[in-house]
């Protein structure tokens, strides 16, 4: 018996119409960009998977929740809102708002860091690395091995090995090490949940050391939903329930409101700790707002407050999880080389079997997510040695086991239809992969050079 379908818990109220451009003009548009995707404007794009960050529809709820937002400098109902669902569905009685995940990670690491320090986690995500990094500080990658392994079946791919964590704690010393840092879902990783078990097993290894956890928390529903499908004694838990006891082991987590907030900006602090709190109140008001606004409107707070509601819902999830294995599928249906098992955001091509003629230093997934724009106007983006940037010491290459060209499905945004156009477009360029050639960079920032990179062909 074949099982039940899946259908979107929605219906569309209001659509935005996207204009598509020939594949001259195409190539055109991306040469002049200088052969960064994020040069791009927006129009030129047909179906924009560059991120899932921000770019969420919001229901009809979160809509009229933002029209009751209470702008109010000091106290606003909105802030009180979003503080008490922090509180009831995550556990943190204190929160400071912030306008973006990268800003919740600047004021709380602002308070944790110092120079020389190390920070061990799973894969940290490039604006975490790069803050702790400009603190001159050392982000430390204590994956699970399978994590750098294409195609290696684990289902939670984003875990901690808890030995490489507990060893390096103890090789470097503990004064050494003042947050450890878990990103649920890891999106460097490739969109992979980390068990529940191994949730409590770092926390164990942090009590032991007396050093705070920290989730880095942007797709935590995400996560619940994995570990709902894929762990034993979860299949009967809501969602809800599951996020509660992720959060349980954690002291401090950092949120990209921009994902399971559903909401197109924001972000917070969540902590247990009130001379913690205390501290980060001060970076907060110089770096934010004040501690009742944060750089966040009282609009955009409402808002937040009903998407984080709605994103621990089980049925919106499954549809959205639903989705991107249906894509996942489809193209591995088609001989695409894929990243698996399949992420929670996002499906990752492999350009290093896609395209194993050009090096790591010529930027294959960059090239790939070039073609792929030429052939469909589809806008992916690079997770390779573009963005592994350079050593901060030595300013050579840093080439990452992997090289990625990252889709990332807006959540509530695109139907199957607009699927079934990626999986067509990643096939032509795959049809003539041996014709494709590789980039050189002409000019790339000091740090986080993916963003403003350009390149040229070779
Ligand atoms: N942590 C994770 C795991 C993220 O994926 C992101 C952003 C951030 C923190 C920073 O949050 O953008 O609100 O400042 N990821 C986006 C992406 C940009 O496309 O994956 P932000």
């Amino acid at each position: 018996m074949k099982s039940m379908p899946y259908a979107e818990p929605w219906r569309i109220k209001m659509i935005e119409p996207l204009k598509t451009l020939s594949r001259d003009e195409r190539m055109q548009k991306i040469e002049n960009a200088e052969y960064n995707l994020f040069n791009l404007k927006s129009e030129d794009v047909f179906i924009d998977l560059l991120t899932d960050s921000g770019t969420g529809a919001m229901s009809d709820r979160q809509w009229s929740a933002l029209m009751q937002g209470d702008e109010s400098y000091a106290g606003s109902r909105s802030f009180l809102a979003l503080k008490e669902t922090v509180k009831n569905l995550l556990g943190f009685p204190f929160m400071l708002p912030t306008h973006q995940g990268r800003a919740a990670e600047n004021v709380l690491l602002s308070a944790l860091l110092k120079e020389d320090d190390y920070v061990p986690g799973n894969a940290h995500f490039d604006t975490t690395k790069g803050h702790i990094e400009f603190r001159k500080a050392h982000a430390i990658d204590c994956s699970i091995d399978e994590a750098g392994e294409v195609r290696a079946y684990h289902p939670f791919k984003g875990n901690i090995d808890c030995k490489k964590l507990e060893d390096f704690i103890v090789k470097v010393g503990v004064n050494k090490v003042p947050v450890v840092i878990l990103t649920v879902t890891c999106n460097t990783g490739g969109g992979q949940p980390v068990s529940m078990q191994n949730i409590k097993d770092v926390s164990a290894v942090c009590k032991k050391y007396n050093i705070p956890l920290m989730f880095d928390s942007a797709r935590f529903a995400e996560n619940a939903y994995f570990i709902k499908q894929r762990e034993d004694g979860y299949q009967d838990k809501t969602i809800k329930e599951i996020v509660k006891e992720m959060f349980n082991y954690a002291d401090a987590m950092t949120m990209s409101s921009k994902k399971d907030g559903i909401v197109n900006i924001g972000g917070f602090i969540g902590l247990k700790d009130e001379n913690l709190y205390r501290e980060c109140t001060v970076f907060n008001i110089m770096f934010e707002g004040f501690i009742t606004y944060g750089g966040m409107s009282g609009r955009d707070m409402a808002a937040l407050a009903v998407g984080l509601d709605e994103a621990t819902e089980f049925d919106y999830l499954h549809a959205r999880i639903s989705q991107i294995e249906y894509l996942g599928n489809k193209l591995k249906e088609a001989g695409i080389p894929l990243l698996e098992p399949f992420g929670g955001h996002a499906i990752y091509v492999d350009a290093k079997d896609f395209l194993p003629h050009i090096p790591p230093t010529q930027y294959p997934a960059q090239v790939l997510g070039v073609e792929l724009y030429i052939e469909s106007g589809v806008r992916a983006v690079e997770i390779g040695t573009v963005l592994a940037d350079r050593d901060p010491v030595t300013r050579e290459e840093r080439v990452p086991k992997m090289e990625l060209l990252r889709l990332a499905i807006p959540r509530r945004v695109y139907t199957n239809n607009h699927m079934d156009m990626i999986v067509w477009g990643l096939q032509q360029v795959w049809e003539n992969r041996k014709s494709r050639t590789g980039l050189r960079i002409k000019y790339e920032a000091p740090i986080m050079r993916h963003f403003t990179a350009t390149f040229e062909k070779i």
